[in-house]
């Protein structure tokens, strides 16, 4: 990997909802989302990713405005292309907005955004945070259609849907993977030929994240899932020490003999 930036920078920008979903799962404060943002550019992400859901089922309100509020680095406003979300989106202030299909039954945002069939509801609201000084980028497919679709509504970014791609691979389907991988490849040159900034996202991993960063067109990634499920697997060691210590210092300071 390159540090330098420049060039051969390839942006890492780190998506913290499934952080969000684990403090969730109690209601409480822990783990706090805008923290872990926090540790995430400490660490060297260039940028930090949130999904605003309708259902909230992990980022909410105020965890978009404390990110807002609160981050050194450039915020990218996930959401649907709804009025409520526009609204939010224009008080809130993001550097970006990626815009994404959302379905409120899925586990994930399943597929990409239908630009080339939906062009008339969505060139409103492109024009809308664009004006507003907010870098649009489209979560498509890599399919011809919808980017030729998205460099007619003008949104300067696309971000490609890596997920058809890192599920082949990850289920060992190699012909699926190397057909998916042709699509991606042949879909970022026509994006960049098209004047578009290319992104791509979902589903990446160490490997993945490695071979697709070998295309010198893309300049950033957006990933979530993978690096939050890492961080729990190697922060676990370092938490279990941390806890057994304070079970010891208890022990230690305890009278002996002391039953309350
Ligand atoms: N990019 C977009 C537009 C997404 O919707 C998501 C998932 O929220 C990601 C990137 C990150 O995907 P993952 O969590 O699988 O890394």
């Amino acid at each position: 990997m390159n540090y330098l930036g420049g060039q051969s920078h390839i942006r890492l920008g780190v998506n913290i909802d499934h952080v969000a979903t684990v403090r969730n799962a109690r209601g409480g404060r822990h783990p706090d989302p805008v923290k872990a943002a926090l540790i995430a550019v400490e660490a060297g992400a260039d940028g930090i990713t949130a999904h605003l859901r309708e259902d909230r089922r992990h980022i909410r309100d105020d965890d978009m405005a404390r990110l807002k509020a609160e981050l050194g680095k450039p915020l990218n406003f996930e959401m649907g292309a709804t009025d409520e979300m526009v609204e939010i989106a224009l008080r809130t202030r993001p550097h970006a907005v990626c815009l994404v299909p959302e379905k409120r039954q899925e586990l994930t945002t399943e597929g990409g955004l239908d630009v080339a069939g939906q062009h008339n509801r969505l060139a409103p609201v492109v024009a809308r945070l664009r004006d507003a000084g907010i870098r649009v980028s489209m979560f498509i497919a890599a399919d011809p259609r919808q980017i030729e679709a998205s460099a007619r509504l003008q949104a300067p970014v696309i971000e490609i849907h890596t997920g058809a791609w890192c599920d082949a691979l990850a289920e060992g389907k190699e012909s699926e993977a190397g057909a998916e991988w042709d699509r991606i490849r042949s879909g970022v040159r026509l994006a960049r030929t098209a004047g578009l900034e290319v992104h791509a996202g979902h589903g990446l991993t160490y490997a993945s994240a490695e071979t697709i960063s070998g295309l010198p067109e893309i300049m950033e990634l957006n990933i979530g899932h993978f690096l939050i499920g890492e961080a729990i697997l190697s922060g676990l060691p370092e938490a279990i020490r941390m806890m057994r210590a304070a079970m010891m210092r208890g022990r230690v300071a305890a009278p002996a003999g002391a039953t309350s």
